[in-house]
């Protein structure tokens, strides 16, 4: 989609785009500033492969003031990105034939990753009526001796679900059911909550499980610093360790300007975050409120992260103006691309549709052209 898209803007159609998961705010000036200290103290040789002491102890103070988790330095890594952490953790871990169990609508990399290194994507999707949150009678079905891992990523990524303190405790009890199951919870979006709220680390509700825990997590999106490519994570010794030796063999540790980049966010205070918080949660406000008077849409309200995961079930064998048949989600985004020159995501990619996944993180402008655009685009479908 992201290709044709482009091709499109090539050929100079007006193409807009709601398909990327990236802020469209600047990094906060600390960020920059801690990035040039960095350059001016002369550090820019080899970092040590867990990170720099100083962005350690700003990941441990985070942990501490915002989850209420005491970490010691040895728990902590920090790698190119979240991303990263998710890689070094499943090729560390993972055998040919270990289940991964991933609750749908997912982050798309995580069962491409586990695959990578012979882990099987065992998918279990949730419901639009449950809010997209995974249930966990289901979870405990999926589990089998062979599961490694179970992934857990809220706020989501597509659909902004949050966790809320009996969904983790609901979920603690069956994990304390299978103590050779391990969790990932990615906790990236951890600050883009609306509407008041707070997102709660399954570590808060159950801290008996801090053995088989990691927490990955990053400034990209908190503090929209995607370029920087600075992702951290806290989890027990013998993974963080086996983590390390992942990285040590690939990249080594990680870009000391980013570093000291991401350590003066960390120690910048919440007031940026608040301040696009708030604008999201404006836009997620008009977005919804447009995609729910368009016929044949259905559209949860997202309670964190910046996309709206608008069902698509009704308008499904519908034919669009140029003749296309609307078979799944896939076809929708193409002939919404093709004739309307709106880019989305469809949700058959995040593992649940039918669905299209529209990215609030784009200019107040561009959200109102998109919604008038798939209005039209679906009232001219027969
Ligand atoms: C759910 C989720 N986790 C992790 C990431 C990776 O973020 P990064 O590698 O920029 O830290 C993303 C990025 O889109 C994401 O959506």
């Amino acid at each position: 989609m992201a290709k044709r898209a482009r091709e499109l803007v090539a050929e100079g159609k007006p193409v807009i785009s709601l398909a990327l998961g990236q802020p469209d705010f600047a990094s906060p000036p600390e960020a920059l500033a801690g990035a040039v200290a960095e350059v001016e103290a002369g550090r820019t040789g080899y970092p040590p492969l867990a990170g720099q002491k100083a962005l350690l102890e700003a990941v441990a103070d985070k942990f501490r003031q915002e989850n209420g988790l005491q970490v010691p330095l040895s728990r902590l890594m920090v790698a190119n990105g979240g991303k990263q952490l998710i890689f070094n953790a499943f090729m560390a871990t993972l055998n040919e034939g270990d289940e991964v169990i991933v609750p749908a609508p997912y982050w798309v990399s995580y069962p491409l990753i586990a695959g990578m290194f012979g882990g099987k994507p065992v998918i279990v999707p949730s419901r639009e009526e449950d809010g997209f949150r995974p249930d966990p009678q289901k979870i405990r079905q999926a589990i089998t001796p062979r599961t490694r891992w179970l992934v857990l990523n809220f706020p989501n990524n597509p659909t902004g679900a949050i966790l809320e303190r009996a969904d983790l405790e609901a979920l603690a009890e069956v994990l304390r059911e299978a103590p050779h199951v391990m969790v990932m919870c990615d906790e990236i979006y951890e600050h883009l909550v609306f509407d008041g709220q707070q997102a709660l680390s399954l570590l808060q509700v159950a801290p008996d499980l801090a053995e088989r825990v990691l927490i990955v997590n990053g400034v990209s999106k908190a503090y929209a610093m995607t370029g920087w490519r600075v992702g951290f994570a806290c989890g027990p010794e013998p993974l963080i360790s086996a983590m390390l030796k992942v990285q040590g063999n690939a990249t080594s540790g990680i870009c000391t300007l980013a570093q000291g980049g991401a350590a003066a966010a960390l120690r910048s205070g919440s007031a940026g975050i608040k301040k696009m918080c708030a604008t999201y949660q404006r836009r997620r406000d008009q977005v919804v409120a447009r995609l729910r008077q368009i016929p044949g849409l259905t559209c949860a309200l997202p309670q964190g992260a910046f996309y709206a995961y608008p069902g698509l079930a009704a308008l499904m064998g519908k034919t669009t103006p140029a003749g296309r048949k609307l078979q799944n989600d896939e076809d929708f985004a193409e002939a919404l691309l093709e004739e309307a020159w709106l880019a989305t995501v469809p949700g058959s990619a995040f593992g649940l549709g039918p669905h299209l996944r529209l990215s609030f993180a784009a200019s107040d402008e561009d959200l109102q052209e998109g919604c008038e655009r798939l209005a039209n685009f679906v009232a001219s479908l027969s």
